[in-house]
């Protein structure tokens, strides 16, 4: 059910298509439950991104401030910023900087009230090509403002996006085939998901860089008494994502199949994940903060749940009704660290907070369709810009496919170089030993 206080303030913005849902009226208290209820913005690290930008949005059109540090190195994220400067004009406060750049996290992170830490390298294709950078970025970031948090009289609260990847690509998990799609055989793992009991087992760079991030944000709340939650979170789909082959696979799927061009899936494409809308997303993370002090220092895995699951398949049959044709498909072999079945167990955060998901997965995917038919640019060089996660500073490949041969199980990874959109190659084509 659509709630009436989201609905009145869509429209109350300009934004009557806003798609807010909300289970909880008391969501919309700045600074209710949390340390510091002055007028100081919430930092969003990584807020020029997809999540960051949806998060902001919902802050925003209550006229909470927010400051946005980004050092805007994914490619198309520009798009959102500006999409939010002219929303919100001054409301908005944006930090062109790097999570490396400890001195000015820091500054950054003492101006504000809360935090949410989403800045990342965040493919793992990616950190296959650049594992040093993935680690400076993400576990080093990470650690740089765990620092300045720890630096302060007052802690804000945290929390910290981490990823389904912790727990490894989870081979020793039974699965069979039914109705075209991998599923577990325990029927336990079947009708739940997978639980934060399921042991970590990083597996990539991406995987290692951000597991261990989360474990330091995990063991600052413990030794250092930092208001601080980790969401270790499956795949999140929504408005404002230009998702490409290496991350963002729903909106990446959608955004082909609106250009007519080809989808590759790396696989059979019987992978299941369990998907989630950012504005489901949204309300979980204002419940965390909310329950920040009883929550702290725990882990709790987020996804749409065993009731939004989808195989790479279904969603093209999906992507078929919507557009009135099926898109063209092509496979490629599979990708190291995929996991060819990922459902989270979210009763944890449930229980703990009353959250749900509340947009199901057609119906989320019906609309980022019609988000991104209306809102993609008719740039024709963008697809090509935004199509690799190659960042703007690292100097390395953009990468087009970190696949893995398989004969059942995964062993190297090949690296495939593209172009970057400007015509040249910057390439390392080379095979990469990643287990
Ligand atoms: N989208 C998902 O499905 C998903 C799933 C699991 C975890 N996560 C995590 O959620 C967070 C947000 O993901 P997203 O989908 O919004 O990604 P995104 O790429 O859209 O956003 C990340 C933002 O971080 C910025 N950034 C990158 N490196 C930076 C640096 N060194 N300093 C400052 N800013 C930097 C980028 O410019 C970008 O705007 C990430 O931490 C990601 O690992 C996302």
């Amino acid at each position: 059910m659509r709630n009436n206080q989201s609905k009145h303030d869509a429209k109350r913005n300009g934004d009557s298509k806003h798609p807010a849902k909300s289970n909880g009226s008391t969501l919309w208290l700045p600074g209710r439950g949390n340390a510091n209820s002055s007028n100081q913005p919430v930092l969003i690290t990584g807020g020029a991104g997809f999540i960051g930008t949806n998060l902001a949005h919902r802050f925003l059109c209550r006229k909470q401030p927010v400051l946005l540090y980004d050092n805007l190195s994914r490619p198309g994220v520009e798009e959102n910023l500006a999409w939010l400067r002219k929303k919100y004009g001054d409301l908005i406060q944006i930090e062109v900087a790097d999570v490396r750049d400890a001195a000015r996290l820091s500054a950054a992170v003492k101006r504000s009230s809360k935090i949410f830490h989403f800045a990342a390298q965040v493919a793992v294709t990616t950190s296959l090509v650049d594992p040093i950078q993935d680690f400076e970025v993400n576990a080093r970031g990470t650690l740089n403002l765990l620092e300045a948090i720890r630096g302060m009289d007052t802690p804000p609260p945290l929390i910290y996006t981490s990823t389904n990847k912790v727990y490894g690509d989870l081979e020793d998990v039974k699965l069979q085939v039914r109705d075209g799609r991998y599923e577990p055989e325990d029927a336990h793992l079947r009708q739940h998901g997978f639980s934060e009991q399921r042991p970590v087992n990083f597996h990539s760079p991406y995987g290692c860089s951000k597991g261990a991030a989360c474990q330091y944000v995990l063991d600052y709340a413990r030794t250092f008494h930092i208001p601080a939650v980790v969401f270790r979170m499956s795949c999140i789909y929504g408005w404002h994502q230009f998702g490409n082959e290496d991350q963002g696979w729903v909106a990446h799927f959608l955004l082909r199949a609106l250009e007519n061009q080809p989808i590759t899936i790396f696989g059979d494409g019987r992978q299941v994940r369990d998907i989630l809308f950012a504005e489901d997303l949204v309300n979980a993370f204002l419940h965390a903060m909310e329950k920040i002090n009883s929550l702290s220092g725990q882990a709790f895995n987020i996804g749409g749940g065993p009731a939004n699951t989808i195989s790479l398949l279904e969603l093209v049959d999906i992507i078929s009704e919507i557009k009135g044709e099926k898109p063209a498909v092509q496979f490629d072999d599979w990708r190291t660290a995929d996991q060819q079945y990922y459902v989270s167990d979210t009763r944890k955060f449930s229980a703990a907070t009353g959250w749900k998901p509340l947009t199901s997965a057609r119906e989320g995917v019906k609309s980022v369709y019609e988000w991104l038919k209306a809102n993609r640019t008719s740039d024709p060089g963008r697809i090509a810009r935004v199509g690799s996660l190659a960042t703007k500073d690292n100097g390395h490949s953009p990468v087009n496919g970190v696949c893995s041969k398989t004969n059942g199980r995964r062993r190297v990874a090949k690296v495939v170089c593209s172009s970057n959109g400007n015509g040249s190659k910057r390439a390392e084509p080379k095979l990469a030993k990643v287990i």
